[in-house]
């Protein structure tokens, strides 16, 4: 089966990839000539385990194509993923226009070219309830001349960066939202391969599919913010919150993941699904306390790190340089978008510090925000140099066991604030560290 992928960055690269290498003959479109040069040569525009490896396999045995032309996709694949993107618009609601737009584009191809065969398009793209409507009804005002049968079915993605080959190869489930019997039939048959152990394919109407996404992300958002509120008062009643977040997560009604404290969430997706959420529901006249609350935590607990060292440092950084370890918004990814480390460093500056930083993958993504306002290490241990403290805000391996002689002795002053609770504060003590943090006594 042919099948077209529609935005290739870090879900329509993977997407494609894992389709490819299943068998299937993929074409990739992007607008960005240079995402499509790369990959045509196989070097992958994004840093994810596994995945060069494939496509370089994929690119060499013919399966998967990449191109700037929609054409190429539009009138030959019986399947069309739309994976574009749907950054925040003004007031936090999700903005459509790369949706509608390539909607508005495949129609007029397929009028013009008179595409006859029957075709499904897929909403892979995190939407509000109701685009599934919104892209039919799109395709069909703007290609009404067309005549091409086609449905618009709903199926979020789930992936998660860093881990997203093999979340692809082996999700946990695969939801479909359709109303459409030939079009459920095609998605189960697509899928097929990818659930042979048994995990469900869950088909559901395309609104309660698109509503799904958003409650996962929203769900595990809260958890964040609820452990990082019991991380916070934990400090102020000197308890732990290391051993409560064990004492909760062994109950198999609260489970262990998205219980760790730290420097908020942030990522391509958590902050903006979790806002698109709100405002849907301020939109249906229904005020959604709970997420405002998760956001309001989160806007705060962002800040948290770099209010400490502020505070250690008497209120002000002037003359003081901050060694930062770690800029992707989480370990083994090289996406900082709403990265906590970003707001940190956008602290420092603002507090007067330079700031020297190094992460293993996502230093020219940072670079691409920051310039040259900061400096750059080529590995962790350079960026300590001369500097008066060290700030730890993504929790990559390589950060979990230094060498904390050489770290002290690189640093001008001892001091470590530690916004992923890599360290264990009384071996922080014993060594002569000033040591803070988050939710665990000093
Ligand atoms: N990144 C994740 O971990 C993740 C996980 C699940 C869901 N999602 C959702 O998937 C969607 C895509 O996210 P992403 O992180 O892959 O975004 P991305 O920004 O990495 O990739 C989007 C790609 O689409 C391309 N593009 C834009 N307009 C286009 C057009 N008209 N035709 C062809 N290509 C076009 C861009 O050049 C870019 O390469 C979003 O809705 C996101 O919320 C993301």
């Amino acid at each position: 089966m042919k099948i077209g992928i529609v935005g290739t960055g870090y879900v329509g690269l993977v997407t494609g990839t894992c389709f490819a290498e299943m068998g299937y003959d993929v074409t990739c479109v992007d607008i960005d000539p240079r995402k499509v040069e790369m990959l045509s040569q196989g070097v992958p525009t994004i840093f994810e385990t596994g995945l060069e490896m494939l496509l370089k396999r994929n690119l060499r045995e013919g399966r998967l194509h990449f191109t700037t032309a929609l054409e190429e996709a539009a009138m030959s694949c019986k399947v069309l993923f739309f994976a574009l993107p749907t950054p925040p618009g003004g007031d936090g609601e999700a903005d459509l226009s790369f949706v509608e737009q390539a909607a508005r584009d495949l129609a007029t191809i397929w009028s013009e070219n008179e595409r006859s065969s029957y075709c499904v398009v897929v909403n892979k793209s995190t939407v509000p309830v109701g685009t599934a409507d919104r892209v039919r009804n799109i395709i069909e005002e703007s290609g009404h001349e067309s005549g091409t049968l086609f449905d618009v079915v709903s199926n979020p993605e789930f992936l998660r960066e860093g881990v997203a080959i093999a979340d692809f190869m082996k999700p946990e489930r695969i939801v479909i939202g359709t109303s459409s019997g030939e079009a459920e039939a095609v998605m189960r048959s697509i899928y097929e391969p990818f659930v042979r152990q048994g995990n469900p394919i869950l088909v559901m109407d395309e609104r309660s599919s698109e509503m799904t996404k958003y409650a996962a992300n929203s769900f595990l958002a809260t958890k964040i913010s609820f452990i990082n509120e019991i991380a916070n008062l934990c400090e102020r009643v000197g308890a732990n919150v290391d051993h409560v977040r064990r004492g909760i997560g062994t109950d198999s009604r609260i489970g262990k993941l998205f219980l760790y404290p730290g420097v908020g969430f942030g990522g391509s997706c958590f902050p903006k699904d979790v806002n698109a959420l709100y405002r849907t529901a301020v939109q249906n006249d229904y005020e959604f306390r709970i997420l405002d609350a998760v956001l309001k935590v989160n806007d705060s607990q962002r800040h948290r790190l770099s209010r400490a060292i502020i505070e250690h440092f008497g209120g002000s950084l002037e003359n003081r340089t901050i060694a930062v370890w770690g800029l992707a918004f989480k370990a083994r990814t090289d996406d900082v978008r709403e990265s906590p480390a970003h707001y940190i460093i956008r602290d420092l500056l603002n507090a007067g510090a330079r700031v020297q930083a190094f992460d293993p993958e996502a230093m020219d993504t940072t670079r691409a925000v920051f310039g040259d306002d900061i400096e750059y290490g080529k590995e962790p241990y350079e960026v300590l140099e001369g500097a008066d403290a060290l700030a730890v805000a993504t929790e990559w391996h390589e950060f979990r066991r230094p060498d904390f002689e050489q770290v002290r002795s690189l640093l001008k002053t001892p001091a470590i604030f530690d916004g992923r609770n890599l360290y264990k504060p009384e071996r922080m003590k014993e060594m002569g560290f000033d040591y803070v943090s988050i939710g665990r006594p000093v």
